[in-house]
């Protein structure tokens, strides 16, 4: 009998449930955005995140079981993500999927959502094999772990402000573009050329493995004001190419430093901004001259969604890695703290 996983993510302002086989075959994958409500506001409202996660929670739910064809009765166990995120929304996640562990006697399990981001690459690709280095690229953070074995992670480096998705969104705001800033800014940039403005790669040839962003950021929102200031023409998508390329400069050379250094022949990228696909490209040209191998999921799988989740879910089902149904929401919680 496969082992069939409900995945639930509520931790920013995607609800989405999915159900998986096997840690491996999406048979639902249901997402409800909340972004045309956030728009208006150019970022999350944590308030109106946990009460639409409130609304939607059950639909969505029942959608992803409609869909796979199977019953709740048929659910081997139940993972969900328990945090990083907003504190009020993970609640609403995390409170369902007790209600349903409980009601069905079935395992559940508690999944960090950055773990959730990196296993998006499993559900696709099986040849992903430890040592390897992970860069995870988010609304919400920004860092470099190696992968020495599977659910085992040291963080090599993080961001020390901005995450780098947030200044994508940030810029955007600033400009009027509409909100997540991401996938806006990369189709502006595609008109753009991308050494027309040299902005700062902050912190490149330091000898961590940190970034910092809000430098770049400040950068560029400097440059527009003082065009506005002389009113000039803006160049928005030379302005916004040349952002996306100092950003991408200083991602792609960290993690290439990295897997040098630790001789992982394989990278993966993990989270929101690894769906850029500028920054796809730019490290796999680099990683393809130095033998090493550049993964990354489906553009719909970088996002928040729950399949992620039920795949970090199955391998800890797997090892008997089951939560109390006591288990809390955290807003904070580093990927290292689940180490097996
Ligand atoms: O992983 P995710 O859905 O949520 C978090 O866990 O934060 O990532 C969302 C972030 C947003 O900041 C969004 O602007 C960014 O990912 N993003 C992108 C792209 N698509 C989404 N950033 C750059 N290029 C994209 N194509
Ligand atoms: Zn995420």
């Amino acid at each position: 009998m496969p082992d069939l996983i409900m995945g639930i993510e509520t931790s920013c302002d995607e609800t989405a449930a999915a159900i998986v086989e096997d840690g491996k075959k999406i048979i639902s994958n249901i997402v409800a955005s909340q972004i045309s409500i956030h728009q208006k506001y150019g970022g999350v409202v944590p308030e109106i995140a946990s009460r639409k996660h409130m609304e939607y929670i059950i639909p969505v739910i029942d959608k992803a079981l409609d869909e796979s064809g199977k019953k709740i009765t048929d659910l081997s166990a139940i993972a969900v993500t328990y945090g990083p995120g907003l504190i009020g929304s993970l609640l609403v996640g995390l409170s369902v999927a007790k209600a349903i562990a409980y009601a069905q006697n079935i395992p559940l399990i508690g999944v960090n959502h950055l773990e959730a981001h990196i296993y998006a690459n499993f559900l696709e690709h099986n040849e992903i094999i430890p040592p390897f280095v992970c860069l995870i690229v988010s609304g919400g953070h920004t860092s470099l772990v190696y992968i020495r074995y599977f659910g085992e992670y040291e963080l090599l480096g993080q961001t020390k402000d901005d995450a780098a998705g947030e200044v994508f969104d940030k810029i955007a705001k600033f400009l009027n573009l509409g909100y997540p800033g991401g996938p806006i800014i990369e189709k502006l940039a595609k008109e753009g050329d991308p050494s027309s403005i040299q902005f700062p790669r902050p912190i490149l040839n330091d000898k961590t493995y940190d970034f910092s962003f809000s430098g770049l950021k400040t950068a560029v929102i400097y440059h527009l004001k003082e065009l506005e200031k002389r009113n000039k023409n803006i160049p928005v998508s030379d302005i916004l190419a040349s952002f996306q390329q100092a950003a991408t400069d200083v991602l792609v050379e960290k993690t290439i430093k990295a897997a040098l250094q630790f001789k992982a022949k394989q990278i993966i990228l993990a989270g929101g901004v690894a769906a850029n696909t500028s920054l796809r490209r730019e490290i796999k040209e680099k990683a393809n001259l130095l033998n090493i191998k550049v993964f990354y999921p489906s553009t719909f799988l970088c996002t928040d969604n729950a399949a992620m989740v039920a795949s970090a879910g199955y391998y800890k089902f797997k090892e008997n890695k089951k939560s109390s149904l006591s288990l809390d929401a955290v807003s904070r919680l580093p990927l290292e703290s689940n180490n097996y």
